[in-house]
């Protein structure tokens, strides 16, 4: 055989199966990475094939229980095995890792988050892109040489969003395609949308062929979100661009305006599922996607899915993908997750990835309701309908028809609320279980006016603003509560709703997401995630025009652009922003560009404060990463916190399974790996701070040639913070210097223990100001 693949030590990692599961599911064989040099594609199939055959009864059995060979950057295969056959194959030289191709990940709306139950809902409002302005824009370009990937699911390539009006021909370099497919043949493909392709048989291997009506077997989006992500990273320009109703009218604009999009579609609707649920995908279609894009040459990847719960290394496809792609200087920017306010939920963890929280932007939809007490309490809406008088008003829990669980009874989920009792009223739903817009339409059907939908307290001052179909605005918690203790207040409470407008350098923003899935990152607590965050509530995006606003089977309307909600939406805006960063610094790592928007962040908001929750209560660096992106300043960052891939390899010695990932024969692990707090990241977290801990950490100067850079920090309650150096006087661009940073407990005895407490380093020039957050457990 011609190909070397390098030698690899035995890893055994098996999931263990449930055992009722059918007796083929599809698995992932992983052999870590292709030697460089000459590649001969079909003896790769072929290798790839010779282990399958091994434990297959024939060739034939073979071919046909093959659904990927992974031939560009990725070695591996995915097949359809016994659980005997995956575990024979695990011990087999060479394979470094089998697991199983799971649908744990989904696009991240908000709309997720209802999926599993925990609250609901999708969500509008946004505000003009600000990237910093013009002068970043066009010192980039406007982005017009980077490519960048998004995997989602899928485009509709009709949107004005994507149109290729005036754009220079496609970069020599790229080796995409244009796969052709139901409704989408080459001439869907442009100068902006450069490449389309589609993965389906890992979905298919689960669900059967794809449902014509449920889906396109296609790159073409039936969903709206890939279309919505895709539009955020690298949209034109368009003038006039307004959600259903006319709000948010205004230019829309993806983040890099002329950037080149490649499309791959990987993500697929849920056979016989509510779309407003999500689409699903699997692990076996990610890393043919991922792999392809590599191959292809973008140069960002954007990637808004996640896993509802955070995953291993071993077992996580995105992350084993970006460490490739990393090794290519891809820069990988996916969602932290909509799984808040729990801690430790936050997914997409490991440190070669460029990890995005999710945040409020200063544009709102402000939808008054009167009380027929005079009292006029102000909520959020984007629902266009007139209200002429005053209606009755009633809480849900009031006119539930028997029988509805006791739990559940203000929540208006569909078929609770009793027509008799309902109509010609305006109804007051909690949000918690259910969709968002499904509340509108159950208060509807039963003959409701008007919805008054209000927080429950984990959603806090967090606003969610619906394409309803009636009279509705939604209020905070602390609102809703005002608005009960008046209907409790009187025998015959009334109420208005009055049309929403549209309100610019609406304060305090941003403001944390309730849903922002939080840290600790439970797959290394060394690593401090997310790394930022970004504008992701109410965010007007171009949308598919064979989806509706709301999703749901109900909602006929159609529209081109929508407002969503999630960290989906925050993660393309920071692909944007890299793009741009990308185009001005062509040669810097994907560390280096994670570094600048790390250490450049505000942690402040509109008002000069410290960034709260949706509670009102001060953030974390466990929701904010570094803090608020901030492109103008990543650009020029001073300094920059770099790593290799060789630095991330040995990170995986020590936190992946077994302390023993050998990903390339050349790179071995040393006999006892260093603590992964040792990986130059620009954020650091201690577990157990009981005693002294150093760190060390090395900076390069990329500001000015001659500076001296002067340590502070702001450390945590109960914790002492000191550098080693404390001045760092550079003489020349490029230059590297380390320093030691000292953190102990102070052994106060009033300081709580048993938590995380948070503070902040910094090194400043007078200029330059390169901040880092950290996260200390005292226990
Ligand atoms: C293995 O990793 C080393 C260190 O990063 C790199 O220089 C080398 O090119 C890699 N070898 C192969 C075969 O990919
Ligand atoms: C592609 O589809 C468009 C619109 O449906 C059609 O006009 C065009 O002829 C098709 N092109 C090819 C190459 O099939
Ligand atoms: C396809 O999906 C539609 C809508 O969900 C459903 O009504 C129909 O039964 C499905 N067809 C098949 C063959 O499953
Ligand atoms: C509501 O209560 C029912 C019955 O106790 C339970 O099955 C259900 O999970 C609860 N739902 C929520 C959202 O708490
Ligand atoms: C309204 O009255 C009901 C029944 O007395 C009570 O359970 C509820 O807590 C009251 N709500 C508010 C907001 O005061
Ligand atoms: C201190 O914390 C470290 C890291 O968690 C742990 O290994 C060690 O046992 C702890 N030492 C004491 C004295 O508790």
């Amino acid at each position: 055989m011609k190909i070397t693949i390098s030698c690899f030590f035995l890893l055994l990692i098996l999931v263990p199966l449930l055992a009722s599961s059918v007796d083929n599911k599809v698995y992932i064989v992983y052999f870590g990475q292709h030697s460089n040099g000459e590649k001969v594609l079909h003896e790769i199939e072929n290798f790839h094939l010779s282990y399958l055959q091994s434990v297959k009864e024939s060739e034939e059995d073979a071919k046909s229980s093959l659904l990927y060979s992974y031939k560009h950057t990725i070695n591996g295969f995915a097949a359809k095995l016994t659980p005997d056959e995956a575990s024979k194959l695990s011990e087999m030289e060479e394979v470094l890792s089998v697991f199983p191709s799971h649908g744990k990940y989904s696009v991240q709306t908000t709309r997720s988050w209802e999926f599993v139950g925990l609250d609901e809902g999708d969500s509008h409002s946004w505000k003009k892109f600000q990237m910093g302005g013009e002068n970043l824009l066009s010192r980039a370009k406007y982005g017009k040489n980077i490519i960048i990937g998004v995997m989602d699911s899928g485009v509709w390539p009709e949107s004005p969003s994507f149109s290729d009006e005036g754009m220079d021909p496609i970069p020599k370099s790229w080796k995409g395609i244009c796969q052709e497919g139901v409704a989408f043949n080459s001439s869907n493909c442009n100068k902006k949308i450069i490449g389309a392709r589609y993965y389906v048989r890992g979905f298919e291997a689960q669900f059967g062929s794809v449902n014509g009506t449920e889906d396109f077997l296609s790159p073409r989006d039936m969903d709206g979100h890939g279309t919505h992500t895709a539009s955020t990273a690298g949209g034109r320009q368009v003038d006039d661009a307004a959600a259903f109703g006319g709000f948010a009218k205004g230019t829309a604009s993806g983040g890099a305006p002329l950037a080149r999009l490649a499309i791959y579609k990987a993500c697929w609707a849920v056979p016989n599922q509510v779309k407003a649920n999500g689409n699903i995908c699997f692990s076996a279609d990610m890393f043919a996607a991922m792999d392809d894009a590599i191959a292809d040459g973008v140069d960002i990847l954007s990637i808004s899915i996640g896993s509802a719960q955070p995953l291993a290394f071993e077992n996580d496809a995105i992350g084993l993908a970006a460490l490739e792609a990393s090794r290519r200087n891809i820069l990988v920017v996916c969602s932290a997750g909509n799984s808040g306010p729990a801690p430790g939920t936050l997914s997409n963890t490991a440190p070669w990835i460029t990890t995005i929280g999710a945040s409020s932007v200063d544009r709102a939809f402000l939808a008054p309701v009167k009380l027929g007490n005079g009292m006029k309490i102000i909520g959020q809406s984007v629902t266009p309908y007139k209200m002429k008088k005053m209606y009755p008003l009633v809480y849900a829990g009031d006119v539930v028809v028997p029988g509805v669980a006791q739990n559940l009874t203000g929540q208006c989920l569909p078929g609770s609320l009793d027509p008799t009792k309902t109509k010609g009223k305006i109804v007051v739903c909690a949000r918690g279980a259910g969709l968002r817009v499904g509340k509108g339409m159950e208060v509807k059907r039963a003959g409701g006016v008007g919805l008054v939908l209000a927080n429950v307290i984990s959603n806090g001052n967090e606003i969610a603003c619906d394409a309803h179909f009636l009279p509705a605005t939604s209020l905070t918690y602390d609102d809703g509560i005002k608005v009960l203790e008046y209907i409790n207040s009187t025998k015959n409470p009334m109420a208005k709703i009055s049309p929403s407008r549209t309100v610019l350098h609406y304060k305090p923003a941003p403001s944390m997401a309730g849903f922002t899935s939080r840290g600790p990152n439970v797959v290394d607590p060394n690593i401090l995630k997310p790394d930022i965050t970004a504008p992701g509530i109410n965010i007007l995006a171009a949308w598919s025009e064979a989806s509706s606003p709301t999703k749901l089977p109900e909602d006929h309307r159609s529209v081109k652009y929508n407002i969503e909600s999630g960290t989906s939406m925050a993660c393309p805006h920071v692909s944007g922003a890299a793009a741009l960063l990308k185009a001005i610094h062509p040669h810097w790592s994907v560390a280096a560009i994670k570094s600048a928007l790390m250490t450049t962040a505000t942690i402040t908001n509109s008002l000069g404060e410290p960034i709260t929750d949706a509670n009102g209560n001060a953030a974390t660096p466990f929701q904010f990463g570094a803090g608020h992106f901030r492109p103008t300043k990543a650009v020029d960052p001073g300094l920059i916190y770099d790593a290799t891939y060789n630095d991330y390899l040995l990170y995986l010695c020590t936190a992946g399974p077994n302390s023993l990932i050998e990903l390339n024969s050349s790179f071995k692990c040393p006999a006892n790996p260093p603590s992964t707090l040792t990986l130059n990241y620009p954020s650091f977290a201690i577990t157990n701070l009981n005693t002294t801990v150093t760190i060390r950490r090395t900076v390069t100067n990329i500001g000015r040639p001659k500076s001296t850079y002067f340590f502070s920090a702001k450390p945590p309650l109960g914790v002492r913070v000191k550098a080693m150096p404390s001045i760092l006087p550079f003489k020349r661009i490029g230059q590297k210097l380390s320093f030691s940073i000292t953190v102990s407990p102070t052994n106060d005895p009033t300081v709580t223990k048993s938590e995380y407490v948070f503070g902040w380093y910094s090194w400043d020039d007078g200029y330059y100001h390169v901040r880092s957050p950290m996260a200390v457990y005292l226990p």
